[in-house]
Formats: structure tokens, C-alpha cells, sequence
């Protein structure tokens, strides 16, 4: 087929986007350059490496690498793949290594990626072999901020504090609400889904208007709170209840407003009221009082793009590896602040699987949904469709005491435009340079395709 056009896929002032970037090989292989390619994406949580020698492996996009703790406590990225003839390094999914060596031939890498053994090296390569030259090639910048450790391919990449922008403002509601910040419990549970990539994320992004629908079921039976924004069937579009904010480099957030409502499907949430209770004060000498007393505690949905997603309260955090351009695999952890006793760890995690694990109950109603709306496109007629996310346009505004582009509510479809808003810059964009900065209202306008 003929080239695509990205900018006739995505038309971002009538929320359009055209099925075929749910289904084209050539539009997924885009992704992987454009997106997957200079975006930071989260490699690892820093608690999961601790000491010189641990590693953890890991995709960025469908490159699979290998992110490992130096003598020095930094932390370097490897792709996972032998430089002699291509074989996988590494099969562990993490452990702890002086070395790894290849199966294949036995060449061996230091945990800095240097090539530092070669079987018969004197006699076979007849010591002609520039070992410097065949270290592991290295993943161009890695960082952290707060725990995370994010990695990108490109070495032009902006910083990844200036990657984050604004959505830090958010994301530190739960990375930094807690003087010891956070950590990953338990194990990935890694489900593969027939899934495009993208719907997933547009589902946690900014899709309340799903809730009450599709979960209506669990909803009922899993809420232990009577919270207002969450009430199946709500339709407040109010400022006071809930809100979703985005246009920050493409993040965005969802958020009811109560302080508590992270915890309504938990059966037994007293244990995590009091804890919310107990450290409310702290949170807000360290967040202000804004953000300890309306976003800490509530239900929150955080989303760094292209593909991370974390929800505080209900505590899970997760990644989309894209496999192709109809499936995808979806890793899930609990995160908690470490400060949080053993004993509500464990009810956390215990929660994590029971709504969100790979057997829980919100994701088998999700997985429903967006697989059918992957399959669907296989068929020719249907994929030359277009589908919107045209709710609620021109509602949007700004608010002196948040960043970012605000909508009232739990409901609309605001943050999933903006996510394909930007998802299209990236696959447009030549060079950084080419990618608008916009985190008002009024700069992301002035920045918008004709
Ligand atoms: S492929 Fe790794 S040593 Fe040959
Ligand atoms: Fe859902």
C-alpha cells in the first residue's frame, strides 16, 4: 500500500482519528522509530535494583534490554542481544550478575556492557579482534526522577525532567507525597493481549465515561465508599467533584477530588483511611495544602506518555509493551509508599490482583472492550473508518492553581485527544525542535495544526 499520510490519521479540532493507526503495519513501524524510539520510557523501579550487579530486562518498545545498577550506583541500559551473531544475553528477568554470557558462543559483557571475554580469542581470532568495539550497545540516556528510571534511545532527547514538564507537579502527588517515596511489591504479572497498544492507554488516560458502563457490574459490588464522581451513572460535570488535566507534553491526569476515593474498591479500606489520616498533615507540609488535601487520597489516574499509567489508591502501576501492531503485553505491579506497614502492603497487593491483576475484575471488562476494538479493524471496510473522541470540545480551560489544560468531571474525552494530539507530533516530528511545547490553554492553540 501506498504511503500513509500521519497528518490525514488524526484530526485534532473534531477529535477524528482514522482506525487504520490501530492496524497498519507501516503506521506501527513509525511508532517504534518516532515514539519508541526518542520518547523516555520507564525502564525500572529504582527499588528494583538496588546493588552493583542487579539488573532487571525490559522492553522499550519491541527492543528488549537489559537495565543494570553500576559499582558507581548509576544506572546504565544495554539492548539485550549479543554482539557477535544477535543471540539474547540474558533470559533471567532479573537477578543479580559479574557478567553475562552469551549461551551461543560463550562471549562474556561486564555489567557495564564491555565485551571482556572471547572463547579461543588467541587462536581462533588470532587476538585480531578489537574487543572495544563490540561492547553491548548502550541505551543513549538514562535517568530517574523519584524512583523512576526512565531510558531513551535518542541521544537529542530533551532532559527527562524537562520530558516530565508540568506533570511532575502531578506525578509527585504520589512519588514525593511521602518523605521515603515509593515501591514496587510482588512480581509483574504480564498478561498479552490482541490490543493496540494505544487503547489501553486512551482508557485509563481520560475515559470516566466508560466507567459506569462497562463496570457498572463491579462498581457495585467492589465499592466500599459512597463517593459521588464514582457513582454509577454520574454525569456531574462539576469542578468541585473531579477533573481531567493534559496538554503537558502529552501526560495527563484524571482525578476525582475527595481525598479518599483511591481506596472505594477496596472491601476493607479502613486500614488505608487511617493511613491517610494518619500522614494527611505531612503530606500537605511537603505538597501544600492543594494537592495533600484534594488529590492526595483520591482516585488518580496518571498517565506519562507513550505508555506508562499508575493510579494511586488503588495502587497499581503499569506498562504497555507493544507487540505488532494488534497486541501488546501489559506488565502490572503494586507501588506503595514505603512508609505503609506490611499489613497494608499486602492488602494492597492483595487488591491490585483482584481488580487489576491479570484475573482482575476491572481488566476482564476492559480487555473485552479493547480487544474487539482492535479486531474489528482487520476487516478492509471497517479500518477506512474513522472513530472520535469529540466529547465535550471547547469545554476546556485553565486554573490559576494547576498546570496544565483542565476539563470538569470524570467524564469527557479531553485527555485521549490530546494523547493522539500528541502522538501525531511525534510521528510528524523531523527533530525536537519540531515538537510544541504547550501547557495552557491558550499555547496549545497557538500551537495547533491547521
Ligand atoms: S552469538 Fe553470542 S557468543 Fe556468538
Ligand atoms: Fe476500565
Amino acid at each position: 500500500m501506498s504511503k500513509l499520510d500521519i497528518n490525514d490519521l488524526v484530526d485534532n479540532k473534531t477529535g477524528r482519528q482514522s482506525r487504520l493507526i490501530f492496524h497498519e503495519q507501516q503506521v506501527y513501524e513509525q511508532e517504534q522509530e518516532q515514539i519508541f524510539g526518542r520518547c523516555w520510557l520507564f525502564l525500572a523501579h529504582e527499588s528494583q535494583i538496588t546493588k552493583p550487579g542487579d539488573y532487571f530486562r525490559t522492553f522499550m518498545g519491541e527492543d528488549e534490554v537489559l537495565v543494570v545498577r553500576q559499582k558507581d550506583q548509576s544506572i546504565k541500559a544495554f539492548l539485550n542481544t549479543c554482539t557477535h551473531r544477535g543471540n539474547r544475553i540474558c533470559k533471567a528477568d532479573n537477578g543479580n550478575a559479574r557478567r553475562f554470557v552469551c549461551n551461543y558462543h560463550g562471549w562474556s559483557f561486564g555489567p557495564d556492557g564491555s565485551l571482556t571475554g572471547v572463547p579461543l580469542e588467541e587462536d581462533a581470532y588470532h587476538n585480531q579482534l578489537d574487543k572495544s568495539k563490540f561492547g553491548l550497545k548502550q541505551v543513549a540516556q538514562v535517568s530517574s526522577y523519584k524512583g523512576m528510571v526512565f531510558g531513551t534511545f535518542d541521544p537529542e532527547a530533551p532532559s527527562l525532567e524537562d520530558y516530565l514538564g508540568e506533570m511532575k507537579w502531578y506525578l509527585d502527588v504520589w512519588l514525593d507525597a511521602m518523605p521515603e517515596g515509593t515501591e514496587l511489591i510482588g512480581s509483574a504479572q504480564k498478561v498479552e493481549y490482541p490490543v493496540n497498544w494505544k487503547l489501553p492507554v486512551e482508557n485509563v488516560c481520560g475515559d470516566g465515561y466508560h466507567l459506569g458502563w462497562a463496570h457498572a457490574g463491579v462498581m457495585t459490588v467492589a465499592s466500599s465508599m459512597n463517593i459521588d464522581s464514582l457513582s454509577v451513572g454520574n454525569t456531574d460535570i462539576d469542578s468541585s467533584t473531579a477533573m481531567s488535566v493534559t496538554g503537558m507534553n502529552g501526560h495527563s491526569v484524571l482525578s476525582t477530588l475527595d481525598g479518599y476515593a483511591g481506596y472505594a474498591f477496596y472491601p476493607e479500606p479502613q486500614l488505608a483511611v487511617d493511613y491517610l489520616d494518619a500522614n494527611r498533615d505531612t503530606v500537605s507540609s511537603r505538597l501544600g495544602e492543594l494537592r495533600g488535601n484534594k488529590f492526595w487520597g483520591s482516585q488518580i489516574n496518571l498517565t506519562v506518555f507513550p505508555n506508562v499509567q499508575m493510579l494511586p489508591g488503588l495502587n497499581w502501576f503499569r506498562v504497555y509493551h507493544p507487540k505488532g501492531p494488534g497486541k501488546m503485553e501489559m506488565w502490572t505491579w503494586a507501588m506503595v509508599d514505603k512508609e505503609m506497614s506490611d499489613e497494608l502492603k499486602q492488602m494492597i497487593l492483595d487488591n491490585v490482583c483482584r481488580t487489576f491483576g491479570a484475573a482482575g475484575m476491572f481488566d476482564n471488562d476492559d480487555g473485552d472492550n479493547l480487544i474487539a476494538c482492535t479486531t474489528q479493524n482487520r476487516g478492509w471496510q471497517t479500518r477506512h473508518q474513522d472513530i472520535y473522541t469529540n466529547m465535550a470540545m471547547g469545554k476546556e480551560r485553565s486554573d490559576p492553581d494547576m498546570p496544565g489544560i483542565i476539563s470538569d468531571g470524570l467524564i469527557g474525552e479531553q485527555n485521549q485527544r490530546f494523547f493522539y494530539r500528541r502522538w501525531q507530533e511525534m510521528m510528524t516530528a523531523e527533530s525536537w525542535d519540531q515538537v510544541p511545547d504547550y501547557n495552557s490553554l491558550e499555547e496549545a492553540r497557538a500551537t495547533e495544526k491547521d
